[in-house]
């Protein structure tokens, strides 16, 4: 099975190598052939992640020999990540050091020590990253949740003038820092903190009484952003309030809408399996009318070929918004240019 899904990778190679990427899924079982199974190609390494109990006698050795020979790898890592488990690194002894990938030309760093599911670059948003390198010429960019920063760095390239990067992991924003300097960037910039309160903040909202009982939250001035990637986890808890994208997205989403220029875009993602794109779509249409700036035109961004989806809504759900010029009440979003860096 690896194999077919290898030969049917073959063309995607060629542009792959062309497109100066070499990061991608390989094999991706739910849709290929074994469910809890997925081989990522990531620079130098090979990652297999087990999230099932595997029903394959597989020999690590011959496995890593197919990588080498077939992807030009240098290493397999195998993690096994069980549901209610810790996560478990099955082969080699211990993970290889970081090492950096490129994609599209861009470089990141990423870690086969790394415990979360991915090696800080998450291959299904290629697909956004793609979007932002196209449709960010002269925007003011927001990116919520910005983890390593990878959307950011891509939005810079498609000539972004500047990029707010914020997350509440100073882990995530360092190796962010990292990755924007090893690709040269310069319109960067990366906030600390809790996304909700900045949020309200850049939306001219006052933050709420409670945050007088943590005096260190960011303050920033409201302004505005031309296109704002919103990409929380699925659930999430702060001090300012739950991330929760199946119960409560609006709460994210509105206050994006408020604080977006004339002529502005969100690009909403969901990556759910229990949220269908319709779900989705209604609510943030639902959303946008309340807040008094409906939406014009709402398309899909599917991630691209080397996660084959078994139907035509894969969990992953990337939604662009673009919103009607008129603002109909509601929304008050802040006005005014906004205040220089
Ligand atoms: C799904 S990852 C985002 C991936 C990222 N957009 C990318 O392009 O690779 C989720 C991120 O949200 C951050 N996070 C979770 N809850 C948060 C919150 N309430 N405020 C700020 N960051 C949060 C985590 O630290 C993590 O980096």
């Amino acid at each position: 099975m690896l194999r077919e899904a290898w030969h049917r990778r073959q063309a995607d190679a060629v542009s792959w190598r062309q497109q100066k990427t070499d990061c991608f899924r390989v094999f991706h079982g739910s849709s290929e052939g074994v469910p809890g199974l997925c081989l990522d190609r990531y620079g130098s390494l090979a990652l297999l992640q087990v999230f099932r109990p595997l029903v394959l006698d597989l020999d690590w050795d011959v496995l890593e020999r197919w990588c080498q020979e077939n992807l030009g790898v240098a290493q397999l890592v195998v993690w096994q990540r069980r549901t209610g488990q810790s996560p478990q690194l099955l082969y080699p002894e211990s993970a290889p050091e970081p090492v950096w990938v490129q994609e599209m030309g861009q470089t990141f760093k990423v870690e086969a020590h790394h415990r979360g599911q991915d090696p800080h670059l998450f291959l299904d948003l290629r697909c956004a990253r793609r979007y932002l390198r196209h449709h960010c010429q002269k925007a003011r960019v927001l990116n919520l949740f910005s983890y390593t920063c990878a959307a950011g760095i891509a939005a810079e390239a498609g000539g972004a003038s500047q990029v707010m990067n914020v997350d509440f992991s100073q882990a995530a924003l360092r190796r962010g820092e990292e990755n924007a300097e090893a690709n040269g960037c310069k319109r960067q910039h990366f906030c600390c903190e809790e996304v909700y309160p900045i949020l309200w903040q850049l939306a001219g909202r006052p933050l709420p009484a409670r945050a007088r009982k943590r005096p260190q939250t960011r303050r920033v001035p409201a302004r505005q952003y031309d296109l704002v990637f919103l990409d929380p986890p699925a659930l999430a808890k702060g001090f300012f309030g739950s991330v929760d994208v199946k119960n409560d997205y609006q709460s994210l989403f509105k206050p994006c809408i408020e604080l977006l220029a004339p002529g502005g875009r969100i690009v909403a993602c969901n990556n759910l399996a229990g949220v269908s794109e319709e779900e989705f779509r209604s609510t943030l249409e639902r959303c946008a009318l309340k807040a008094g700036r409906p939406t014009e035109r709402i398309r899909r961004l599917l991630p691209e070929s080397d996660f084959p989806a078994l139907d035509s809504d894969p969990p992953l759900k990337v939604l662009v918004c673009e919103f009607a010029s008129a603002i109909r009440g509601g929304g008050g979003p802040p006005r005014g240019p906004a205040p220089k860096e």
